[in-house]
């Protein structure tokens, strides 16, 4: 692959600012004069908006800075990126942090484009879900690097996550549809979608789902609307977290909610979403799996997702709370006091999650 030495960061047609490396291979960043200007941090913590070089630290996104590294495929992306690359004589352990932004280009999550845009990403209406389906499956099983390898590449080379998934636009709705990983049981999809109507009835904001061809799951992407890009980032991208081990506690990630958004508003629906994942066992409530995104001037929690059982870190939550991770409702209660929610306000979004998810039977464990 070309070499790359910079990369330019853009959102829209604005120039953010540029990426280089540093002998050492870390990544340096710094703003462009106009984004100073009139744009906005995107990373308040770790790259204020102002003049200078910043210079990322080793851990832990191997020289990146966290919010670049949200633009990465983790999991399957890089998986089929690995296998399309060696097809291409590519060695893909010698790809610079540069080069693997410069893959993403302009087909990324979130609204953060990377140029030179080496992306070769499809958006087409005509999937053949089930064709999708068993290739995902022969490429997770098996040495496999047929035909079909470029064209999983195009749908879901940049995709976050460890499950396969693909990127579609459809009736001129932007979908992330997601296939069964090995581990997963074979109605995973039904599941997915079955929790996140669940999640919508105990009041979090989720965004439309469906079950594609009654099998597999889609949910609509909150970064793409009908005007444009949303920039959003993770929570392990604002907090430079990593998001394989236990990095983050709720009441953290609360205060964080409050600093960003300045809304209280946004602090009870984190807090709602976290008594759902502890309600139904979601202990894969990692880093990654919380984002925020800024709208309109001003930054939000984003949607949920990626929401289901699951044994997490362990059999513990990864988000532990109040330091534990398999809290009791004393801890509940605690955390929701750090982050000034008054107990009245906690009791009723506790009573009303628990109840909804007891009603339809996925009260996954005594709280
Ligand atoms: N509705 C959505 N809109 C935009 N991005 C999403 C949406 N759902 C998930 N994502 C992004 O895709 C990544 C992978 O999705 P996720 O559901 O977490 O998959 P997995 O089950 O493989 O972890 C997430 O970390 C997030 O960055
Ligand atoms: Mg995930």
């Amino acid at each position: 692959m070309d070499k790359t030495d910079v990369v330019e960061i853009r959102m829209d047609t604005r120039i953010v600012g540029r990426l280089a490396l540093t002998k050492d291979h870390l990544c340096a960043f710094e703003y462009d004069t106009e984004f100073i200007k009139n744009g906005y941090s995107v990373s308040p913590y770790f790259l204020p908006l102002q003049q200078g070089l910043f210079v990322a630290k080793r851990e832990p996104f191997l020289g990146g800075f966290g919010v670049f590294d949200d633009s990465l495929p983790d999991g399957w992306g890089n998986l089929i990126l690995d296998r399309y690359l060696s097809q291409r004589g590519i060695t893909p352990e010698k790809l610079t942090l540069l080069q693997r932004l410069s893959l993403v280009g302009s087909g990324g999550r979130g609204a953060l484009e990377y140029f030179p845009d080496k992306s070769v990403s499809i958006e087409t209406g005509l999937v053949d879900f089930d064709r999708l389906a068993a290739e995902t499956e022969k490429i997770l099983t098996s040495e496999y690097t047929g035909d079909y390898l470029d064209t999983l590449y195009k749908y879901g080379g940049s995709s976050g996550g460890a499950r396969p998934k693909i990127f579609v636009k459809i009736n001129e709705k932007y979908w992330l549809v997601k296939f069964k990983a090995s581990i997963d049981p074979q109605n995973i999809g039904q599941m997915e979608y079955e929790y996140s109507l669940l999640a919508r009835k105990c009041g979090i904001n989720m965004p439309d789902t469906c079950l594609f061809e009654n099998k597999y799951f889609g949910v609509e992407r909150f970064d793409r609307t009908a005007l444009g890009k949303i920039h959003t980032v993770s929570a392990a991208g604002l907090l430079n977290a990593d998001y394989r081990i236990p990095s983050l506690d709720y009441s953290v990630l609360l205060k964080i909610c409050f600093n960003l958004t300045r809304d209280m508003e946004e602090v009870y629906a984190l807090f709602r979403l976290m008594v759902f994942n502890i309600a139904i066992s979601n202990r894969d409530d990692h880093a990654k799996n919380f984002s925020f995104q800024y709208k309109n001037g001003v930054w939000k929690l984003s949607p949920a997702y990626d929401i289901l059982p699951s044994t997490g870190f362990n059999g513990h939550h990864t988000t532990t709370v109040n330091g534990q991770g398999e809290p009791a409702m004393k801890d509940i209660l605690l955390v929701a006091s750090e982050a000034g929610i008054q107990k009245k306000r906690a009791g009723e979004i506790i009573e009303q999650v628990i109840e909804t998810c007891r009603a339809e039977n996925k009260l996954n464990r005594k709280i």
